[in-house]
């Protein structure tokens, strides 16, 4: 059984697909946070540059190969991984390995509106709006929810959206905080 420490000095791997935004929230977070390892399954994702730009390692993911990147994960000596807008979802041969040791970002107050748009589908219904950290499990966006954070309701997609980004930064952040109580 890992401790809060144990888990303070340990090496994190964070997965994207993307701009890499909350990426960029937690290496902000550095030295509280050490990620040895970004990996994305695009390889022009803006994230990747964001990683190298501070020399971290990165992998570029592709083929659908999960066991090159476990092989990978295992090579970098990673404990942790965040999926930080990783947009595949993770077999369960993988996430075996993996176990209370990988956590999302989701853009939704879980369980309502799992899945992809979350955003325009909770706006759209008019619905509470908000962020969720949680586990990883093979039932996707069901895994054990670490921490949640509402927001305000807004009068237009666009500016829910842009709130919905600001309040994944501040989670992800916080959740990294958390461990280094
Ligand atoms: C975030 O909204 C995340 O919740 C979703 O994809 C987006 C990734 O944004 N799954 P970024 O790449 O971190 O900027």
């Amino acid at each position: 059984m890992s401790t809060i420490t144990d888990t303070l000095r340990s090496n994190w791997a964070v997965m994207i697909s993307g701009t890499g935004s909350n990426l960029s929230a937690l290496l902000d977070l550095d030295p509280v946070l050490s990620v040895g390892l970004v990996i994305s399954d695009k390889k022009n994702a803006y994230g990747l540059s964001r990683a190298r730009r501070r020399g971290i390692p990165t992998y570029h993911f592709e083929n659908n190969d999960w066991d090159d990147l476990q092989n990978q994960l295992k090579r970098y000596l990673i404990d942790y991984i965040f999926l930080a807008g990783f947009m595949k979802i993770c077999p369960e041969n993988f996430l075996k390995n993996w176990s209370g040791r990988i956590f999302n970002v989701h853009p939704s107050l879980l369980p309502t509106y799992p899945g992809l748009k979350s955003i325009e589908r909770s706006f759209n219904d008019k619905a509470p709006m908000g962020v969720t950290i949680h586990e990883v499990t093979p039932a996707v966006d069901k895994g054990l929810i670490l921490l949640q954070r509402k927001i305000v309701s807004t009068d237009t997609l666009e500016s829910s959206e842009f709130q919905i980004h600001i309040s994944e930064h501040r989670v992800v952040r916080r959740v990294f905080e958390c461990y280094k109580k």
